[in-house]
């Protein structure tokens, strides 16, 4: 007798999750020693200097003043008219594509990147993204039978490697007649790394050369997950403004994520943007949106609909907000430099930090150094190629201890 019942393409690999795994194990470290003697670099969220998660004030007490019933109703399957104005508004500032643009509400920018695989590649296609990135992508591709590739993400000099970028885009581009590239900027999840309005020229320039033929479709989809956390005032949305008028073959998509920026990571909203020069191909891609939201989740949250709405439109609680988010942003950008330089002090070597929650150290034996670790109480993700530490989640002064101690580990186990 058979102990499976699953059908032949929902059989995975049973696997712990790793990040889960040993946030779990750090949990345990500092009920045994105490949390001053613990540092939990392991969960992409921000927390305050004792490890409580922030939830702004100002998102939190608009949500909970709402009548009940403005938050139980369902949303429309598009998402609010009203949000989807206010996130297309606030993640393109100044910087809107000329266009046509079209925003589909969806759980997270999770549900974003599900509906962007699915709708625009095929069945076997190869995806293309960094060898750093984010590991869902995998999962999200792969339940729908499609396959990560990746280039290099770094020079040796730690530029983005447009060379390696454009070498493995062609060699998809030969085998197959679309390419969906996902480029997770500004404020990487790993590495904390942000494309320069530069390497856009660059890409872009290429992307408008390939897209010269008219057989092949090309399809960005750009993963803004950490954007409100990069830069000072707008300036990392700048390079929105250069997906205006990209011939038809070339289709953008955003992934927009108010998990961050906002602290809604358990209420699941964000958005999927099309951007097109043409219309029709902006109308198409609504369609494909809605469908596919209604076949998977019916709609989204309402309630946090109407909080970033209220945000958008309301001037005093914009303020609020923005206090807030800008007083997370500064000890944010504080912590990460106190790590950026203690790494220096000590000789320890990190992937190009610019923007972002997170700061990558490569190395050739992740999950031995990250185990080793533990007994010093350091806590840190192992990644394919290196380790991850999450200074949104640990304080100032833990990140500016933290390199020294990584670096003996790591040459310890050279
Ligand atoms: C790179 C990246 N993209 C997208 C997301 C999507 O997050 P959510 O679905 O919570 O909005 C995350 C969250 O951790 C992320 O790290």
């Amino acid at each position: 007798m058979t102990n499976s019942m699953v059908a032949s393409h929902a059989k995975w690999p049973a696997k712990a999750d790793a990040i889960f795994a040993i946030a779990g194990k750090a949990q345990e470290a500092i009920k045994k020693h105490g949390k001053e003697n613990v540092t939990n670099s392991t969960l992409g969220a921000l927390m305050d200097d004792n490890g409580k998660l922030i939830a702004f004030d100002s998102v939190f007490g608009t949500l909970k003043a709402m009548p009940n019933e403005k938050i139980s109703a369902y949303a429309p399957i598009a998402g609010m008219p009203q949000y989807l104005e206010a996130s297309v508004e606030t993640l393109f500032a100044g910087y809107k594509p000329d266009a046509h643009i079209r925003a589909v509400a969806t759980p997270g920018g999770s549900g974003a990147l599900k509906i962007a695989m699915w709708n625009y590649t095929d069945l076997g296609d190869e995806i293309l993204t960094s060898d750093w990135y984010w590991s869902p992508y995998k999962t999200i591709s792969e339940e729908a039978g499609r396959h990560i590739k990746t280039f290099k993400l770094f020079t040796e000099d730690g530029h983005f490697n447009v060379a390696d970028f454009k070498e493995k885009f062609k060699e998809i581009l030969n085998r197959q007649d679309r390419i969906m590239a996902i480029l997770n900027t500004p404020a990487q999840n790993p590495t904390g790394y942000s494309i320069s309005d530069d390497e856009w020229d660059e890409i872009l320039a290429f992307v408008k050369e390939e897209a010269k033929n008219p057989e092949k479709k090309i399809v960005l989809l750009v993963d803004t997950a950490y954007i409100d956390f990069a830069g000072e005032k707008d300036e990392k949305r700048a390079f929105f403004s250069k997906f205006s008028n990209l011939p038809n073959n070339i289709f953008t998509m955003v992934a927009y994520s108010t998990s961050k920026g906002y602290t809604m990571y358990g209420l699941r909203l964000g958005a999927i943007i099309g951007i097109s020069s043409n219309e029709e191909i902006a109308d198409e891609f609504n369609i494909a949106a809605l469908h596919s939201g209604r076949a998977n989740w019916s709609n989204g949250n309402r309630g946090a609909m109407l909080v970033v709405s209220e945000i958008y439109n309301n001037k005093d609680l914009l303020a609020q907000y923005t206090t807030e988010k800008d007083e997370w942003k500064g000890i944010l950008r504080r912590r990460a430099e106190a790590f950026v330089e203690a790494a220096k002090e000590v000789d320890l070597e990190l992937l190009p930090y610019r923007d972002g929650f997170f700061v990558s150290l490569p190395c050739d034996n992740p999950y031995e150094i990250s185990d080793a670790l533990t007994e010093k109480n350091i806590f840190m993700v192992p990644l394919a190629k290196g380790v991850r530490f999450a200074v949104c989640a640990v304080s100032e002064e833990k990140c500016r201890k933290a390199p020294k101690v990584i670096k003996e580990v790591m040459d310890q186990l050279k």
